[in-house]
């Protein structure tokens, strides 16, 4: 009897053993791939190193920096970490650095800088938690987030980000960008446009997106620019004059965005769209991603707007929308209308009758607040579990392609006619009828 009790205790101590190892593990790895980090904060390490940087040396840097309008900044000269953009948190316990760093990199270290007015300057030596993002597809580059974390209530004006603890003269220097005041959001949706590169040179195709996107309720577009096109850069300016887009560099060396892109996936996109996230907290209320070649299109013939289509749908932190193929009509039938404008929603009425599953090719609209950790197709991690895939027949990702289309093994693909679009015709083509002709006055004029 005694035995055997002791046997069921050992059992279950046994098993009781292992689920907390599992969790253990789990939440490990949620804490390491997801950046999850509700459970436990790591108590903030200050370092007893002296920093030995001239006082005046952020002041300058800051300067510097201030002339621009942002961009990389490197670590060291060995190429391992480039840093972009940092966030103070909501709860202001942390600042959150967006970068690129080498995928085995596991921990650098924040110089927290603050300045006060009588131009004194104060700095804080702490450890920099790395957390590699994922969808990194095994290249030895990743985006990532360096996470410094702040003792008391002194937020600091900028940080530096530095491998090693003795240093004279730290690479860059970011300032810290705050949270607005909730009251002040202006945005209802803003649209975060992965790194433009390679030469993209198609300012037709531009133009008509960012006219439909306006047309369904997007009221500002973030477009990163590593490299494109003279006309492409004048369009993007043209917008920017006009209050549209915000163009923000991305200026990554040539081993990290080029036509091979072995190094780093897609130039850095996942690193850009959390940017995107964390630069619109508590100034647009959703924000959106998705390709020039993409569009969310709201399917019901009475929804225009994405606010139209979002009224329908339960309040959910994450949109979901479902990926299908448009090809070229092979006979266009073009109205004189068409003729002039030759607008690419109007001669793609086909489409695969596939539509790819959740998650599979999919894009997003969310909620801005409520995201941690974005993905291209869905979010990683959020405050909340508020997911929701939008039903096909109230909202679809349409993804315009001129070729054939590698569809997945052993599906059968027809082509039938979708003209959902078709409400977007007539006020489309008249917009961009007319800001082409204010483009071109803009260019003349610049
Ligand atoms: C870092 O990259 C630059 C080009 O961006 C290159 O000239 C330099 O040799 C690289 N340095 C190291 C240590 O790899
Ligand atoms: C890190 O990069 C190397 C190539 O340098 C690659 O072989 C490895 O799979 C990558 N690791 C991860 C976790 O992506
Ligand atoms: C946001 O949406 C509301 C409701 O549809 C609308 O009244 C408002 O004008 C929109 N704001 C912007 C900046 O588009
Ligand atoms: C392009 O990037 C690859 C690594 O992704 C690198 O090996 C190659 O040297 C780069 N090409 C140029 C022209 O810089
Ligand atoms: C939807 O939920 C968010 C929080 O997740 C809340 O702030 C917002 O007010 C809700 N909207 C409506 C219309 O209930």
């Amino acid at each position: 009897m005694e035995i055997q009790t002791r046997i069921k205790l050992g059992q279950f101590y046994k098993y009781t053993l292992l689920s907390l190892v599992m969790f253990c593990i789990g939440c490990l790895l949620a804490y390491q791939i997801v950046g999850i980090r509700s459970f436990k904060k790591p108590v903030p390490a200050f370092i007893n190193t002296r920093i030995l940087v001239d006082p005046s040396s952020p002041r300058t840097l800051l300067k510097k920096y201030q002339s621009t309008n942002g961009d990389f900044q490197s670590v060291s000269n060995n190429n391992h970490t480039y840093v972009y953009s940092a966030y103070l948190e909501e709860r202001q316990d942390k600042i959150r650095v967006v970068g690129i760093t080498l995928n085995t990199t596991s921990s650098l270290y924040c110089i927290l800088w603050y300045m006060d007015k009588t131009n004194a300057v104060n700095s804080r030596l702490v450890t920099g938690y790395v957390l590699v993002l994922p969808e990194s597809h095994e290249h030895k580059y990743s985006a990532a987030f360096i996470i410094c974390y702040l003792k008391g209530n002194e937020v600091p004006d900028a940080v530096s980000i530095i491998e090693n603890t003795v240093v004279t003269k730290p690479e860059n220097l970011i300032p810290v960008v705050r949270p607005p005041d909730k009251s002040i959001i202006k945005q209802n949706f803003t649209v975060c446009l992965s790194p433009i590169h390679n030469g993209y040179k198609n300012t037709d195709e531009l133009i008509e997106w960012l006219e439909i996107l306006q047309l369904q309720g997007v009221s500002r577009v973030v477009a990163y620019l590593h490299d494109a096109s003279h006309n492409v850069i004048s369009v993007l300016k043209f917008y920017h004059s006009i209050g549209l887009v915000i163009i923000l560099p991305w200026t990554l060396p040539k081993h990290l965005c080029n036509q091979t892109m072995k190094n780093l996936h897609y130039c850095g996109q996942m690193a850009a769209l959390n940017d995107c996230v964390y630069r619109n907290k508590g100034h647009s209320h959703f924000v959106a991603s998705f390709d020039i070649d993409e569009l969310i299109i709201p399917q019901r013939p009475e929804d225009y707007t994405w606010v139209d289509m979002l009224k329908r749908l339960p309040n959910k932190s994450v949109y979901g929308f479902r990926n299908t193929f448009f090809f070229p009509s092979q006979h266009t039938t073009r109205s004189t209308e068409t003729m002039e404008t030759n607008l690419r929603i109007s001669s793609n009425l086909f489409r695969g009758d596939f539509i790819y599953g959740p998650g599979d090719r999919s894009k997003w609209i969310v909620r801005t607040d409520s995201v941690v950790t974005i993905g291209i197709h869905f979010a990683w991690a959020l405050t909340n579990d508020h997911v929701y895939t939008v039903p096909t027949d109230m909202g679809l990702l349409h993804h315009y392609r001129k070729d054939e289309v590698k569809y997945p093994e052993g599906v059968n693909v027809r082509r039938e006619k979708h003209t959902e679009t078709e409400k977007y015709n007539k006020q489309l083509e008249f917009q961009v009828t007319y800001i082409r002709k204010q483009f071109l006055n803009y260019k003349k004029s610049n």
